[in-house]
């Protein structure tokens, strides 16, 4: 049995994601979290929310909430989203939790005793309508690399480049929208991962198999222009993991926390310690306790490489202590939203917990995982997701289990009917699933979604291309043993599905499953062994209609609900 533990990218708290979001991350990691487990690995799959930085705080004052009762709320509702989605994290964490603070501290005392923190006296921009430093979100202004006008402190959410506030030209308060700004002498803690520079070049040149997506941003941040920076890994706000070496105090650095990214992805290692309160999660994360044998895959869009790639690692590697390391980095482009950006602030676009009111959930994770911007962008329109969902789900999936279910109960009663044996075609179609199956699993193991997706869809599509040339409903006129055979195999296929389709799909999985009366969900290891498993008059019953079409009226009226801001 193989152990895997598996990380989605931890979302900010500062409100509902969008569809965008979710497929770049949670959705993917689920999928593959949900196979290895039906392939009988021990999986661990953790998520959480991010809860510091200048995005918690802003949203805070724009909620006019104190910033940890507004994280504790948002917390729930994004936990109670994911859970709506079907996300089968096994645990959903917090970023503010005690352990994270613990760990985050317990990492900074590490890499200092490493020598690797460097304390710099800087110059910060200080506003004084505000009264305060402008870290981070905290100013806005034009990218320096892009000319993008409303470029970020931290990052330019256009070219990706990240900056310093003192890199923006034109800048401006984002609290006041004051440009009386100066710069103020601060002093902040550096991590010298320039020090680490080769040890992490060695280490990215080592991952042959990551996807290019992944490894070609690690190399240009490795690579480009003065190659690898120093980061500064402090702050001067209030809310976020108070800067301490260890357990000790850090003199100089009384009232500053550390840098929401530096914390962040350690979360990934506290989540499993607010999971396993004892000693369990040693075995997921320390090399000395039983991690050697763990797979470790993340899930990120590609905004978050260079700090799963770079960053993280540095921590590591450079606390020097027996830590699990990334084995693969599975990275997204993006989606976009009918020829422009999903956009958080314009209410552009879907968002989760809008998603869950119009569909089921099941319909959103077929259409977002067959269609994700895996190896470019993406792009969601109202008529490609009506069409690609009408046509896999309703007439190829839901047609199925309707026509063969609704025959059978007509002709043979709700029971597995025994006359009849398989024949040619029986056997052709056999071996086309045993090809397919070794194929879906290999595409689900490498994580490529889409191909996993269309080699599903054409699993499906197999039965009913199957089912049209047999037609029992034909043939029961002339040959009903026959007919009762091509029954007997298309309701084995249901189950077949549930179980294929369960990573996909699981609600609509479990109906199959409750429908054909049985707790097997065995892998089919053997396609042939497995299309018997419902044997000779066991009994099922007739599923609701699976998947209702998406009709024209609601494609447009949808259209217009989701077109700007957000209702
Ligand atoms: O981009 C984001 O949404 C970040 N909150 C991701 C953090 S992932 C990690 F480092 F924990
Ligand atoms: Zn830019």
């Amino acid at each position: 049995m193989a152990r895997h533990l598996i990380t989605s990218a931890i979302p900010y708290i500062n409100g509902i994601k969008h569809l965008g979001n979710l497929v770049g991350s949670q959705l993917p990691a689920d999928l593959f979290a949900r196979y290895q487990r039906a392939r009988g690995n021990e999986v661990l799959f953790l998520c959480a929310t991010d809860e510091h930085g200048t995005p918690a705080e802003l949203a805070a004052a724009k909620a006019n909430k104190p910033v940890a009762e507004y994280c504790a709320e948002m917390h729930e509702v994004q936990a109670r989203i994911a859970e709506g989605f079907g996300l089968s994290f096994d645990h959903f964490g917090r970023s503010s939790s005690p352990e994270n603070h613990a760990l985050t501290q317990h990492f900074a005392g590490a890499l200092s005793k490493a020598g690797l923190i460097e304390e710099v006296a800087e110059t910060q921009i200080y506003s004084k309508t505000d009264g305060r430093f402008l870290p981070d979100r905290y100013i806005e202004g034009t990218c320096p690399n892009c000319g993008f006008e409303d470029a970020r402190g931290d990052q330019c959410d256009n070219c990706t480049k990240q900056l310093d506030p003192t890199d923006l030209i034109n800048p401006h308060s984002t609290i006041s929208g004051s440009t009386d700004l100066e710069e103020r002498a601060t002093k902040h803690l550096y991590l010298k991962q320039s020090q680490l520079r080769d040890t992490l070049q060695d280490w990215i040149n080592s991952k042959t198999d990551w996807p290019v997506l992944t490894t070609s941003i690690a190399n240009k941040w490795l690579n480009d222009g003065e190659g690898l920076q120093d980061r500064g890994i402090t702050r001067d706000l209030n809310w976020g993991v108070p800067v301490k070496n260890g357990t000790e105090p850090w003199p100089g650095m009384e009232g500053k926390v550390f840098y929401v990214w530096f914390d962040a992805p350690i979360e990934y290692i506290a989540c499993s310690q607010e999971w396993a309160k004892g000693d369990e999660w040693q075995r997921w994360w320390r090399t000395d306790k039983g991690a050697d044998d763990v797979t470790y895959t993340q899930f990120m869009g590609k905004d978050n490489v260079p700090f799963h790639t770079l960053s993280f690692p540095a921590t590591i590697l450079g606390s020097q202590e027996p830590w699990k390391l990334v084995d693969y980095i599975k990275s997204f482009n993006y989606l976009n939203y009918e020829g422009g950006q999903f956009s958080t602030s314009r209410g552009r676009g879907v968002f989760m917990d809008q998603a869950l009111e119009i569909l089921p959930a099941d319909v959103w994770r077929w259409w977002l995982l067959s269609n994700c911007p895996e190896t470019s962008d993406a792009e969601f329109t109202w008529e490609g997701f009506q069409s690609g969902v009408n046509k896999d789900l309703s007439d190829v999936l839901g047609n199925f289990v309707s026509r063969v279910t609704k025959f059978c109960r007509s002709k043979f009663g709700e029971t597995v009917p025994e006359a009849g044996a398989f024949g040619p075609a029986e056997a052709a179609l056999i071996e086309t699933l045993t090809t397919r199956t070794r194929a879906y699993e290999t595409h689900m193991q490498a994580m490529d979604v889409r191909k996993s997706a269309q080699e599903l869809r054409a699993i499906w599509a197999a039965g009913n291309e199957y089912l049209q040339e047999a037609a029992p409903w034909t043939l029961f006129k002339t040959d009903p043993d026959q007919a009762a055979a091509q029954i007997r195999l298309a309701l084995n296929l249901i189950r077949f599905y549930a179980v294929l389709s369960a990573p996909f799909m699981p609600t609509t999985s479990a109906k199959l499953f409750v429908a054909m009366n049985t707790l097997d969900t065995s892998w089919p290891d053997d396609v042939e062994a497995a299309l018997t498993a419902l044997p000779a008059g066991h009994e099922f019953t007739v599923p609701d209609n699976l998947f209702a079409k998406i009709t024209d009226d609601e494609r447009e009226g949808w259209a217009t609900r989701f077109s700007g801001k957000r209702d």
